[in-house]
């Protein structure tokens, strides 16, 4: 049974997210994951859509909620799954699993970083790679998402 698609964007952030703006700011930038937040409603706001933000430390919650992206209509996931993206492939499967469309979402641009940030099982997946643009990333990503 599918259900009807909402305007809700669910924006699910992995581990260590919680510790932006204080964390590797030379490579992750200053702002915190509540300033991403602020941005992505006001952006939102413009483009009609509402956005469920989320954060764990968990990659089972993060199965878990592109699941729920699924039950609940989400228009779309933007998934910043932190370094799950370079190991999970239950990341890879539930997006697989999943009709919502996932778009990966970066701050930083693994492709030039270290080797064993090269391989990405989400971006398997996802319809979309957004990075190397710092908090503006999201922005991004969301502006993809409102046109789908
Ligand atoms: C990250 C890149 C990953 O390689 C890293 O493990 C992170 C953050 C980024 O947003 O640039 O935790 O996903």
């Amino acid at each position: 049974m599918s259900v009807p698609i909402t305007n809700t964007v669910y924006v699910l952030n992995g581990p260590n997210l919680n510790l932006l703006g204080m964390r590797e700011p030379d490579i992750y930038g200053s702002e915190t994951l509540d300033d991403i937040a602020g941005m992505l409603e006001d952006r939102g706001r413009e483009l009609g859509l509402d956005i469920d933000l989320r954060q764990s430390n968990h990659e089972g919650h993060l199965v878990d909620w592109l699941h729920e992206a699924q039950a609940e209509g989400a228009k779309a996931v933007l998934l910043n799954a932190g370094a799950y993206t370079h190991t999970s492939i239950a990341l890879l499967d539930a997006i697989r699993a999943i009709r919502t469309p996932v778009i990966e979402v970066h701050l930083s641009d693994p492709s030039t970083r270290e080797e064993f940030r090269h391989l990405s099982y989400v971006g398997m997946a996802a319809i979309e790679t957004v990075q190397g643009l710092g908090a503006q990333s999201y922005s991004v990503a969301l502006d993809a998402a409102a046109k789908l």
